[in-house]
């Protein structure tokens, strides 16, 4: 049988994190797509001023490699930025469409989690989850992790580069990040990591208990 899971949400809403303990808990393949969008940005920073013309941040995303996409390397406020600036390009979104909707259709299914999974690149998921939490504390949760990783940052300045990156992806006219009408909305603003597993795997469970049966 085949289950794929589309995970969706804004930044530091926790998605990530249920994405992975999804993934564990049914043994499935995890695609993090926000990490194709930050290898490329990464490439824009260190390219030109011209990065960010769909042409030339069409290469960039056209010459990604896996080795582009060190987790560890990616994770800083500016390649966030950068990431959601190339992110509104139509052309490197297109580039990126068949490599992720590959790795969703193949055997036994995927996890995925980004910002359009269940509204264009998986529109038929077996599962669509939105994970979204209040700025405030995705934004002191994002700075706690900056924090851990030897970044020096403001607590104030993570919030307002939380809220204009929500707002770039929000409003972006190729898949911006919207709820898809099918999916479950857990808040997890109040939750903590655990709990908000614990939500995500109860809803994850009932479904795929349907499609072993129909599958
Ligand atoms: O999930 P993240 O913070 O690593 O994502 C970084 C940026 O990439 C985000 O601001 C918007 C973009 N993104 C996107 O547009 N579509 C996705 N499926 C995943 C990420």
């Amino acid at each position: 049988m085949k289950f794929v899971v589309a995970i969706d949400g804004p930044a530091a809403a926790g998605k990530g994190t249920i994405a992975k303990a999804v993934a564990k808990h049914f043994n499935l393949p995890h695609l993090d797509t926000g990490l194709l969008y930050r290898g490329i940005g990464k490439k824009a920073l260190a390219y030109s001023r011209t990065s960010y013309y769909p042409e030339v941040a069409k290469q960039l995303a056209l010459d990604l490699k896996p080795s582009d996409l060190n987790p560890n390397e990616l994770r800083t406020p500016e390649i966030a930025e950068a990431a959601s600036k190339v992110a509104k390009i139509t052309e490197v979104r297109e580039v990126l469409l068949d490599f992720q909707r590959s790795f969703a259709n193949q055997d036994g299914g995927a996890v995925l989690d980004g910002r359009d999974i269940g509204t264009v690149i998986c529109p038929d998921a077996d599962i669509k989850l939105f994970i979204t939490a209040s700025a405030e504390v995705r934004s002191y949760r994002r700075y706690k992790e900056l924090k851990n990783n030897g970044h020096d940052v403001e607590l104030e300045s993570v919030l307002q580069d939380v809220v204009s990156r929500d707002k770039r992806d929000a409003e972006r006219e190729t898949s911006p990040l919207v709820i898809a009408k099918d999916a479950i909305k857990i808040d997890t603003s109040s939750l903590t990591i655990k709990d908000a597993v614990e939500v995500a795997i109860s809803y994850l469970n009932e479904k795929y208990e349907t499609a072993k049966l129909l599958k």
